[in-house]
């Protein structure tokens, strides 16, 4: 690798997109020419910076030695495995492929070294999962995680741009004793309250795909389908930084102080846990960063082998584009992004 990659970012107008765009020139990532896709809504757009959007044709998709993507589940169904047959290693944020057998999910401080088996497509994991794996990874080691219990209170960016202005436009009017107009990202009002419905349910499913997700994709990161859990996730009116309160059973005896010791080490993670002083991590400290936030570190008085975690981190960030701007740095590191061969994609990806 000489003179650097040639990088798509698809969905490059969006939340994640366009940290993407920001973190890969602010890393500086070996890139030698990014491109810029989104809809064919924006065809045409400039961005800042002054890469001018492209629309996703057989033809602009030629030639790319990676491409990040973050459009949604159904571009990503169609176009990842286009860009991978075209010679590109996808870096997707979407879960269309998580949870495939062939592709790889990844989280850099967790399992770099399933990068090592990707044919084409990586999968970046949900937001929620992301930052739990990267406090747990260390706790899991030790001590051996065998169940967990999981409430998020998952912020509205996790959703999209359009939640965002959701819940300013609803706050706006009922801080102003107007009428808010009908939800239309949610199924209830998301302003001043709290939903447990975060993600949707599918027909039979007693459970959201945003906690069937937080369950599977833990045990696959992790690579221990025996681990039971338990999530209920949560979204409420904040407008950045996921924040999870998460009950730790291990199989041998983990104390507190041995737990904030390991997670003191540990990469990518920041213990803030102080609670006399009103110290423990929060949504608002944790945008912008890219750390994992956790504290709160405490003995469950209701068993022996548990442990109570509150860990926050910003969810645009580690809990997307940082780490898929990570997992490209890592693929160059490896060596991985240009050997991979044409026609060795995961079964059932081609479009
Ligand atoms: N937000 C999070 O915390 C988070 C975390 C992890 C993963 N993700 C995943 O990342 C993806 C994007 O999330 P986001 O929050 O950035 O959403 P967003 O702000 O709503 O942006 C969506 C992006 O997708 C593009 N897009 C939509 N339809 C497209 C199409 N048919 N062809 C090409 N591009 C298309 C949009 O382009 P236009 O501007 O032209 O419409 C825009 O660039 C989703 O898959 C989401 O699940 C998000």
């Amino acid at each position: 690798m000489t003179n650097g990659y040639r990088v798509a970012v698809v969905g490059a107008t969006g939340q994640v997109g366009s940290l993407m765009l920001e973190l890969l020139r602010g890393r500086s990532f070996p890139a030698s020419e990014i491109v810029a896709f989104a809809s064919e809504r924006s065809v045409g757009r400039e961005l800042e910076g002054g890469l001018v959007v492209q629309g996703l044709s057989d033809e602009s998709i030629q030639d790319f030695d990676l491409a990040l993507f973050s459009a949604g589940g159904s571009t990503s169904g169609e176009w990842a495995p286009r860009f991978a047959d075209a010679g590109a290693v996808v870096i997707d944020n979407s879960s269309r492929w998580r949870m495939h057998d062939d592709v790889p999910l990844v989280v850099s401080e967790v399992n770099p070294e399933a990068l090592d088996h990707h044919r084409g497509i990586v999968a970046n994991p949900n937001c929620s999962t992301m930052q739990m794996v990267v406090a747990l990874k260390p706790l899991h080691e030790e001590a051996g995680i065998e169940r967990l219990v999981i409430s998020t209170y998952q912020a509205v960016s996790g959703t999209g741009r359009g939640a965002v202005e959701e819940l300013l436009e609803q706050s706006h009017a009922l801080l102003h004793e107007r009428e808010i107009a009908p939800p239309s990202q949610y199924a209830h009002q998301i302003a001043f309250n709290a939903l447990p419905h975060a993600g949707c349910f599918a027909d039979g499913d007693d459970h959201t795909d945003e906690e069937r997700k937080l369950i599977n994709e833990t045990r696959k990161i992790l690579d221990d389908p025996e681990i039971s859990i338990s999530a209920t996730c949560v979204r409420v009116p904040v407008i950045t930084g996921h924040s999870e309160a998460v009950n730790v059973q291990t199989r041998d005896a983990l104390s507190p102080e041995r737990a904030r010791e390991l997670l003191a080490a540990a990469p990518g993670v920041t213990v803030l846990d102080d609670p006399d002083d009103a110290l423990y991590p929060l949504a608002i400290d944790a945008v912008g960063k890219d750390d994992v936030f956790v504290g709160r570190i405490r003995r469950d008085p209701g068993h022996q082998r548990a442990l109570d975690l509150w860990i926050v981190s910003d969810n645009l960030r580690k809990g997307a584009a940082t780490n898929a701007v990570q997992l490209a740095e890592l693929l160059h590191e490896r060596g991985l992004i240009r050997a991979q061969a044409i026609g060795d994609r995961p079964a059932g990806s081609r479009a």
